[in-house]
């Protein structure tokens, strides 16, 4: 492309296009950067201007598979050819969905049953909400439909979805959260937890202040319980121990039931195929996205575990078919490139991938990392790891939020040729690169992140 009209494209970017989570102001005026993506390989993105980052972030979590994956692009272009669309509805069905719910279902933790299909983490958030209620309204208690999550949890931006999420930014000014939604405490040890206690003795404080709620609200209005395996935006926090035995039981003595938001854990990023068998979850719903297409072509799922099966089809006796659907519910050509892309997720074993070179990152972080001077705590699990940076490492003080600490490690990580994310809570670095990463990228990825941690530490 000439220089010339790629000059226009950022001309028109500002002039036309609304960004998510973007600065509406700056980014029209120019204030801030704008960059455009022209291509990828494996782990790294270029630019119109042509340069090359190492993205250790694949994306927004979702390019598993890393970038320019041939495969994905051919099943694309034939599922297109054969079939580019038909709807799902009524017992139509294609050939690729149901090869991938086959797949789906088979590797997913057991009692699951079938999968209905969307095109975000988001949407298929809300199709958790309406099947929740649904389910208590078939079964004769229309009081029971409130829904718990966790502060710093998250789950989406739509209405309810964004209620679910558990940080400021997504309530601020949106008139959110609503009201059958509730926050439970965030389940991260490095902050949370009491003077002398243990990681176990602080799980059982979380499920102890659950059960202190859902005793407050009455068990008979609460519906269900929703959590990452592993917080995502958040902050990437993995549970303390024992936590999600301990919250298991609590659900199970009120009779609420478990949604695992797998939407960022799900195909192999914690080293395990699904974060709920990497921590002996046994959810009634588990929601899909991002690694299930590595963002190829948007899909997303909510796969429906026994329990919650056969009351929906209680509910079809009752009521008829069921009133929820979307047009592009169960796309082929979004199935297609799922399908492409788990053949490479299984043939590379990229599970594997995450757990070993999971591991190598995760020691790299913490020799590199456990005692400097900034950096409170190191952690992860898999390929997903967060920095949180901290004043006083001793008094575990933060930064002045003003500072924009965690930001500007961010920018200075990008100045060396890297993506890592700035997460929006706290002064947090996170990385969750490729599944396809290898030790030497890892090497790069802790090289440059101390390269910036120790320049924006030495201006402070
Ligand atoms: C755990 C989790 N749930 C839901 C979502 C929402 O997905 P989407 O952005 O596709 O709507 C995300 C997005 O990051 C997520 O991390």
């Amino acid at each position: 492309m000439t220089e010339h009209r790629m000059n226009d494209l950022h001309a028109m970017d500002r002039a036309y296009v609304f960004h998510p989570s973007t600065h509406m102001k700056a980014h029209a005026h120019g204030e801030t950067p704008n960059r455009i993506i022209t291509g990828g390989e494996g782990c790294y993105i270029w630019d119109d201007e042509g340069v090359k980052t190492l993205d250790a972030f694949a994306g927004l979590y979702c390019v598993n598979v890393g970038y320019g994956r041939q495969t994905i692009a051919d099943a694309i272009h034939e599922q297109a050819k054969q079939l580019a669309y038909y709807h799902t509805y009524v017992g139509h069905g294609n050939e690729p969905i149901i090869r991938l719910s086959e797949r789906i279902v088979t590797k997913a933790p057991k009692g699951m049953k079938r999968v209905y299909y969307g095109m975000s983490g988001s949407d298929a958030n809300e199709t958790n909400i309406k099947l929740i209620w649904y389910y208590n309204n078939i079964l004769g208690r229309p009081e029971k439909k409130k829904i718990i999550s966790r502060w710093r949890g998250y789950h989406g931006s739509g209405i309810m979805t964004g209620s679910m999420t558990g940080l400021a930014a997504f309530h601020n000014a949106f008139d959110l959260p609503k009201p059958p939604v509730k926050h439970t405490m965030t389940p991260h040890f490095y902050w949370n937890a009491e003077a002398g206690e243990t990681e176990e003795q602080f799980s059982k404080r979380c499920a102890d202040e659950l059960e202190k709620m859902i005793v407050a609200e009455g068990p008979e209005t609460v519906a269900a319980f929703i959590g990452e395996p592993v917080l995502g935006t958040g902050g990437i926090v993995p549970p303390p121990a024992g936590y999600w035995a301990e919250i298991q039981k609590v659900l199970k003595k009120y009779d609420v039931l478990l949604v695992a938001d797998e939407v960022v854990t799900a195909f192999g990023r914690t080293g395990s195929y699904f974060g709920s068998q990497h921590y002996d979850m046994e959810p009634d719903l588990i929601t899909i996205a991002k690694g299930v297409s590595s963002g190829y072509l948007p899909l997303s799922g909510v796969i429906v575990g026994e329990r919650v099966w056969n009351v929906l089809e209680q509910g079809s006796e009752q009521m008829g078919p069921i009133g929820h659907g979307w047009t592009y519910s169960a796309h082929p050509v979004c199935a297609a490139a799922a399908n492409a892309n788990l053949d490479i997720v299984d043939g590379e074993n990229l599970t594997g991938n995450a757990a070993e070179t999971g591991a190598y990152f995760q020691k790299r972080l913490q020799e590199t990392f456990a005692d400097h001077p900034i950096v409170g705590e190191a952690r992860g699990v898999g390929l997903m790891a967060a920095l949180e940076f901290v004043a006083d490492k001793d008094k575990k003080e933060r930064f002045d939020p003003n500072l924009k600490v965690g930001p500007q490690i961010s920018a200075a990580c990008l100045e060396r040729g890297m993506i890592a994310r700035a997460m929006p809570h706290g002064d947090i670095l996170g990385f969750a690169p490729p599944l396809v990463v290898t030790p030497a990228e890892i090497d790069k990825i802790v090289d440059i992140a101390k390269q910036a941690v120790d320049a924006v530490a030495e201006k402070l």
